[in-house]
């Protein structure tokens, strides 16, 4: 992984506001990299970009050739009818140059309502390689969207849409299914993290597997198609010291042998006091 995406994902983001788990960042850039082995190029773009928590990453995942699309309403905060976040060019603008910079960027304050795929293609000067649907959250914007990311994704191109199973937000779950009632061209291949990953039938698998290899994997249906729950099982804190080769050195020492006994003492004291807890 290129050491400014690594520090982003490490440290950057956290100072971005936002919405981005750590494991969506994996599988994205698990994601792009395939793309990148399969020799697929075409820009980035995300429609909400909001302070550019995820786009910083969009952008640093670019290569030189590929431009990277900013649609937001921004300051026409008067538009945004369900309060999705509030874009702030400014601290967008400032977000980028700090983590990233705007050597690729294509700016585009507005209504994604007046987008469709040729626009958002133009401004690409070409099929998309990714795009993130994360603006308007009611149903007719999400379809929408969705319909203008499809209309500009490459062949081996991914769309990316936040919330769909967010319950602070079924307005975004809706819109997808409005929009699959139509039949498109798209398939879901993974979900996760709060995101869920399209992309046309031909590189279902190879996208899933892509996933797959950096998760753990259920396997399960959304839309009528297999798609993978991708989960990020961290071990315990206990597991983690348990395993770690320093406390293997030292578990039957003379230090170890007390500190393992006052564990063991203290977990039975603790079910102890959860059971008469529980009378
Ligand atoms: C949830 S935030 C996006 C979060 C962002 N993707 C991130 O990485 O943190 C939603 C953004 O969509 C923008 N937005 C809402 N409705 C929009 C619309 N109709 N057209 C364009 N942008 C819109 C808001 O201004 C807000 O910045």
């Amino acid at each position: 992984m290129d050491s400014r995406v690594e520090n982003y994902i490490r440290r950057g983001k956290f100072y971005v506001d936002g919405w981005l788990r750590n494991e969506a960042a994996q599988i994205i850039v698990a994601l792009t990299e395939r793309q990148r082995s399969l020799g697929i190029a075409g820009g980035a773009a995300e429609i909400g970009v909001h302070h550019g928590k995820l786009f910083i990453l969009l952008c640093l995942l670019c290569q030189a050739s590929e431009k990277a699309i900013a649609i937001d309403l921004f300051e026409d905060q008067h538009l945004n009818i369900d309060n999705s976040g509030n874009g702030d060019l400014a601290k967008f603008r400032r977000n980028l140059e700090r983590h990233a910079d705007s050597a690729r960027l294509v700016l585009h304050q507005g209504n994604s309502m007046d987008l469709c795929g040729a626009i958002l293609t133009r401004l690409a000067d070409g099929p998309l390689r990714f795009v993130s649907v994360d603006g308007g959250h009611t149903a007719e914007i999400t379809a929408h969207d969705l319909a203008t990311a499809e209309a500009a994704v490459a062949e081996g191109g991914i769309i990316v849409v936040d919330d769909v199973f967010n319950e602070q937000w079924p307005g975004v779950g809706d819109g997808v299914r409005r929009y699959f009632d139509r039949q498109p061209n798209l398939v879901p291949f993974a979900l996760g993290a709060n995101k869920t990953y399209f992309c046309r039938p031909s590189h279902r698998d190879i996208y899933h597997d892509a996933a797959a290899a950096v998760s753990t994997v259920t396997a399960t249906q959304f839309l009528g198609h297999p798609v993978a729950f991708l989960q990020f099982l961290r071990p315990r804190l206990k597991d983690r010291v348990a395993q770690s080769p320093a406390w293997r050195r030292l578990r039957s020492t003379p230090i170890g042998m007390p500190l393992r006994w006052a564990w063991h003492t203290g977990r039975t004291l603790r079910r102890g006091l959860t059971r008469s807890d529980d009378i």
